[in-house]
């Protein structure tokens, strides 16, 4: 009883987690329509310029609550107010965002974690 009571929070724990998760597919899909490549680089890695930030190969969660903080604007404590973006975020729903996010953190990038 006690293993079926640890096995099942073990999968609910699963279920939870994998809550999070958007669809690469269907991010793929977002970014080809709203042309995220047009400033961050063809390969999401390579910005049109230096002030335009690198997105490929983040992690997913941070991506997510960077486009959901465009879309907030220019709230004093939890946005992220910056014309270009906030314009492109305001068009998202918070699905499309994660959907996004999954997509953009599965791509190869050149982030390096120094130890
Ligand atoms: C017209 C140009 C443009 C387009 C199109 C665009 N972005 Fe951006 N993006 C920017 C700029 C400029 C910034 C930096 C803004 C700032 O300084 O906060 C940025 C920042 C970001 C960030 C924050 C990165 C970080 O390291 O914090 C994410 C995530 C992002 N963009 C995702 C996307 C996605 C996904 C799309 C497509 C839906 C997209 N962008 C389309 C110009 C663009």
């Amino acid at each position: 009883m006690k293993l079926i009571a640890l096995m099942t929070s073990f999968t609910l724990g699963l279920i939870t987690a994998n809550a999070f998760a958007g669809d690469v597919q269907a991010g793929k899909a977002l970014s080809e329509k709203y042309i995220c490549a047009s400033c961050h680089g063809p390969d999401l890695k390579n910005p049109i310029a230096p002030n335009y930030p690198k997105i490929a190969g983040q992690y997913e969660d941070y991506l997510y609550y960077a486009l959901k903080s465009y879309k907030v604007d220019n709230h004093s404590q939890v946005g992220r107010g910056n014309a270009i973006m906030s314009a492109q975020a305001k068009q998202l729903t918070l699905a499309q965002m994660k959907d996004l996010a999954a997509y953009v953190a599965s791509l190869p990038g050149d982030f390096v974690v120094k130890k």
